[in-house]
């Protein structure tokens, strides 16, 4: 497949979205829950589908027929095109995973923190993958963990000012919320970061659908995000380093594949292993080849469309979505509307006593005639947040490029149709 840039044409992309066409319960979906996952495109299907029907060979260098020469080729073609897609220097800078949590465990896992570096600052924001790594390094007394609040802009600069120090190893932040939207700006941060001499990962999970990451602009360096959140397929997840700091870790999952021999001496216990540079040595067993060969083709297909008219798309759907539940005083709007945009979702809460929203996600799901939609309630993972901001849980509408008005408008009805039985 080519790599152009087109007009975005949202109807001509929907029809390579199989499951948007698809029926639940009988009725037509309406997906508005991109942020937990995005749908797959056809590309993606199909070319799970030819890996395991016609080759389902085994790559890693293992063994060296026809078809493992094959398979590890479209591996490594897959980390080139993830490389291309970040403004990675080398493709030896990205290290396939299993998903953003997994790519935070093992930088939480492998970081060298010292004694005089053992501090790690997390933000008030954070999905649970990014917190639980490091209270769990914590746990194990190897860290000890600071949180900054934010603001609607990001991490509140003056705060973590206050917070960063000499002995902070590593800042850990989202570039955008799954619950609060908008995207953070990283300049200031890596600056402090830099200024102290401590590391910056970004958590790129929900930035990367509807943004383009330059990890050299960015100055990050650790990158983590997830195959399946732009449309990829499940169980892939890529963690950028900077080649000197990927190879600067410790491990994380070792096993074969990592190793690129062992020294073995006269007593029968005086065993050496010799480990691989990176990106190898944290790829520990066989990978999943077909997800990262399908993944390279997610990244291609999602390449084939401006990211311009892409990030202007869901800008405009996040503007017209803040436009339609403004008009409802049965419910608040989380965070301000004009940084909202930079994002793509829109996070709100009842205010209405009688507002229950499980009782709207049934309503969503059970009750409208010929629609059936797909939104999410919930603390999404982000419990600190929830606590801090005193809200037991918000119902999160998110977008992909796929969306339309439309979709919105069906929404807006169903909220009015449900605030009117329930609430007046
Ligand atoms: C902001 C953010 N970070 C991290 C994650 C974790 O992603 P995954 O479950 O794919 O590892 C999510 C998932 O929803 C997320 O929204």
């Amino acid at each position: 497949m080519t790599t152009t840039t087109a007009a975005l044409d949202v109807q001509a992309l929907r029809k390579q979205y199989p499951s948007l066409s698809n029926k639940v319960e009988g009725k037509s979906l309406v997906y508005l829950d991109s942020a937990c996952t995005a749908l797959k495109p056809k590309v993606v299907a199909d070319r799970l589908h030819d890996f395991y029907t016609n080759w389902g060979g085994c790559g890693g260098k293992r063994s060296t027929h026809l078809l493992s020469q094959q398979v590890e080729a479209w591996f490594q073609e897959a980390r080139v095109e993830t490389a291309r897609f970040l403004n990675a220097e080398k493709a030896d800078e990205i290290v396939f995973t299993g998903s953003t949590t997994d790519g935070i465990n093992l930088v939480a896992r492998a970081f060298p923190f010292s004694n005089e570096r053992n501090e790690v600052i997390v933000t008030d924001v954070e999905h649970n993958s990014v917190v639980l790594p490091f209270k769990q390094a914590e746990a194990e007394g190897r860290i000890k963990l600071r949180f900054c609040p934010i603001t609607d802009a990001g991490p509140d600069l003056n705060a973590l000012a206050s917070i960063i120090s000499k002995k902070t190893a590593l800042i850990a932040m989202t570039r955008s919320s799954n619950v609060l939207g908008g995207s953070f700006s990283v300049h200031p941060v890596s600056q402090l970061a830099r200024a102290h001499g401590a590391k910056l990962l970004l958590d790129d999970a929900q930035y990367l659908s509807s943004h383009r990451e330059d990890v050299q602009a960015s100055n990050a360096d650790f990158v983590a995000f997830s195959s399946h959140k732009l449309g990829g397929p499940f169980g892939v997840g890529v963690l950028y380093g900077k080649e000197h700091l990927l190879n600067g870790l410790g491990h994380y999952r070792v096993g074969g594949g990592t190793v690129k021999d062992y020294e073995v001496g006269d007593t029968q216990d005086d065993v050496t292993p010799i480990y691989l540079d990176a990106p190898m040595r944290f790829e520990a067993g066989v990978q999943n080849f077909a997800g990262a060969a399908a993944f390279g083709d997610a990244l291609k297909f999602l390449q084939t469309l401006d990211p311009d008219a892409v990030r202007s798309h869901v800008s405009d759907l996040v503007g017209y979505a803040i436009r339609k539940l403004q008009a409802f005083d049965e419910i608040e709007i989380l965070g301000d509307p004009k940084t909202l945009k930079e994002g793509s979702l829109v996070s709100f809460y009842p205010k209405h006593k009688e507002f229950s929203a499980k009782d709207f996600n049934l309503y969503l799901n059970h009750e409208l005639k010929d629609k059936f939609i797909a939104i999410r309630i919930g603390d999404h993972c982000a419990h600190i947040l929830h606590k801090r901001m005193k809200i037991k849980e918000t119902l999160r509408l998110s977008f992909f490029a796929y969306n339309t008005k439309e979709e919105i408008d069906v929404f807006g009805a169903a909220l009015e149709s449900y605030i009117h039985e329930a609430c007046r």
